[in-house]
């Protein structure tokens, strides 16, 4: 996720952009610049990679900026690392332009103009729009014609706004998929990614929907169809504050990432997906390296090991390869045993925490391949892998992880059947039926579950007045309840506990007494009678049972349990996944019901950059 904006009409759109900027930075931070039109030099670009402050650095260094319209952008990389020639905005001496999105099929229209002699100077999608758009001008009489030829090239989802070097004064702006506001104040116009960013100079607003083109001139805004047809629309008054709309009517950043889940499952997958089956090259994984892996030693912390553990399960079953899944704080002084036959894998959200990246380090001094799962472009674990698969979640700005739980449980699923296919365990047949539950199924169930969220958050009800409950589950359940248990105690301040269901009869079982909640989880259909059995032990001692069960029938364990939530038809292999989606909203809830600071819970930092 990136942010956009826009301006005409103002006296200083270098002060109008970067203060917008600013209030977007939380879109995406790894580097920002604008392009406007200076009164004497004509079409004008200045960017600059790390926070908005090393752009605001390089404009100062300029003096006045004489312009009055122009765009902005700040960056959440995907394509490419946070450097100068990555930032946006990109073009060329006839059009600039700035997008919020990913263009998937940027690739083969990169060759495409590298085969019409086109140079880039960046690793970026969004060069190869501009780029596309620069060509397009030599065919199409208007501009407006060329953005609808653009449009009908590209795959994918964005917002962009777009500087035309013969059109002084004028922005133009287009989006599929991707969000954009359009403002309009006294003599003046703008386009943004979300309207915090010019709340200062106007509330009054529309929404740009999808195949509408708009052109922002001398402060007006002009909305049009494809065909040039204009649309006249009612403009809205924004009433709200800025943090509700970042929030974009969620009430909290973790109930919006929460609902982010199936966008970034998609975004996340869809580039390692050719012809149906799963593959990695494009991310420069070592294929030979994996093929002669004796080991696989995943090294993780909170939720990024407890993805681990769920990736585990899918690569002993589809590989045949043995896994072992390490912590990372404990990994780094155990003097591990590690050679070059062995493969990494570090996962982490921000890519900076402090015992990942001591572990990873260690890892290959000790002559192993290192691949990491990283959610931040650019960050110290990507870096210093041999190779990176990034996630495309965006930016988790909620301190307890979501999204990034669920884009790299589904990301590894994915790694573990093209694992499979290099090793030769997994037939074509069985690798496409994997990859279609994790591209189609998986998305899709987890949409049915949001929609369900009410009769998530009736489930939770019994938790008012609770100090402590169990997690129980077998296998795969057993490992998708160490994070719904993290993900309850740092934002409800609960203590629980997951337990393996079969083990708790070896001691922890004497806990259980009357009224005590206990969450049994049973996404493994084929153990659901063992999980039975040990719902029907720990009721008979007093506790209060709520069911999550996936796959199978259900009927008897729900005559066994206090309440039981069934999760949609969907394959075994992504049902542990969605189910978390489930708990992660249970334990939402369960927050809002205790009235806790969801996002920000006390004691916590968002990455733990220190050991
Ligand atoms: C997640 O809910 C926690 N806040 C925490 O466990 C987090 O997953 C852990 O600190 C690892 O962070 P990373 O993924 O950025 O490395």
């Amino acid at each position: 996720m990136c942010g956009i904006i826009g301006c005409t009409g103002v006296e200083n759109a270098g002060e109008v952009l970067v203060s917008g900027l600013r209030t977007l930075e939380y879109r995406g931070y790894d580097s920002a610049g604008i392009a406007y039109f200076d009164k004497e030099k004509g079409l004008s670009v200045q960017k600059a990679a790390g926070k908005i402050r090393a752009l605001e650095e390089k404009l100062s260094a300029l003096g006045e900026i004489k312009a009055s319209s122009g765009i902005g952008h700040t960056r959440w990389a995907t394509h490419g690392a946070p450097t100068d020639a990555n930032s946006h905005p990109h073009g060329s001496a006839r059009v600039q332009l700035v997008h919020n999105g990913i263009i998937e099929n940027y690739a083969e229209l990169r060759a495409e103009l590298l085969g019409l002699g086109y140079v880039f100077s960046s690793e970026t999608d969004t060069e190869v729009a501009a780029l596309l758009l620069d060509r397009l001008l030599d065919a199409y009489a208007s501009k407006r014609e060329a953005i609808v030829a653009l449009t009908g090239r590209l795959t994918g989802s964005y917002a962009l706004g777009i500087l035309f070097a013969d059109e002084p004064d004028t922005v133009y702006a287009v989006r599929r998929g991707s969000p954009l506001m359009l403002g309009v104040g006294e003599g003046k116009s703008f386009l943004t990614s979300d309207l915090t960013a010019i709340l200062t100079h106007t509330r009054d607003y529309l929404v740009l929907e999808e195949g509408e083109i708009a052109v922002l001139r001398d402060g007006g805004v002009l909305v049009m169809k494809e065909d040039g047809t204009p649309i006249e629309r009612p403009l809205k008054r924004a009433d709200w504050d800025a943090r509700a709309v970042r929030l974009e009517g969620h009430a909290h950043f973790m109930h919006k990432e929460i609902f982010e889940e199936p966008t970034a499952i998609v975004s996340t997958l869809r580039p390692r997906v050719a012809g149906g089956l799963p593959d990695f090259s494009p991310d420069g994984v070592d294929a030979e390296r994996l093929r002669r892996a004796e080991r696989i030693v995943f090294i993780a912390c909170g939720t990024a090991y407890h993805a681990s553990l769920l990736a585990r399960r899918m690569i002993e079953r589809e590989a045949r390869i043995p896994v072992e899944c390490e912590i990372a704080s404990e990994f780094r002084y155990r003097d591990p045993i590690l050679s070059e036959r062995d493969v990494v894998v570090c996962v982490s959200q921000s890519g900076e925490t402090a015992d990942t990246l001591a572990a990873l380090r260690l890892a290959k001094e000790r002559g192993a391949y290192v691949v990491s799962i990283v959610n931040v472009v650019g960050s110290s674990v990507a870096r210093e892998s041999d190779a990176v698969i990034y996630t495309h979640a965006g930016p988790e700005i909620a301190v307890a992880s979501t999204k990034a739980y669920t884009v790299q449980t589904a990301i590894l699923s994915l790694f573990a059947v093209w694992l499979a296919r290099l090793v030769g365990k997994c037939s074509e047949a069985r690798a496409r039926e994997l990859t279609e539950a994790l591209t189609v199924g998986l998305p899709g169930a987890v949409r049915e579950i949001l929609a369900r969220e009410e009769e998530i958050k009736a489930l939770t009800a019994p938790l008012s007045d609770v100090s402590y409950l169990f997690y129980i589950g077998r296998c795969a359940d057993a490992d998708i309840a160490a994070e719904a248990s993290l993900k309850l105690k740092e934002i409800t301040y609960l203590h629980s506990e997951a337990y393996a269901a079969g083990e708790l009869k070896h001691g922890t079982i004497s806990l259980i007494e009357q009224g005590t909640p206990v969450i049994a989880l049973s996404t493994e259909a084929e153990l659901r009678e063992k999980m039975i059995a040990n719902v029907k032990e720990v009721a008979a001692r007093g506790a209060r049972v709520t069911a999550f069960a996936a796959g199978g029938e259900t009927a008897h364990l729900a005559e066994v349990s206090d309440d039981l939530f069934v999760l949609p038809e969907l394959d075994a292999s992504v049902a542990p996944i969605a189910a978390v989606t489930v708990l992660q909203m249970f334990a939402y809830h369960a927050a809002v019901l205790r009235g806790c600071d969801v996002d920000q819970p006390r004691n916590l930092a968002k990455s733990v950059t220190v050991e």
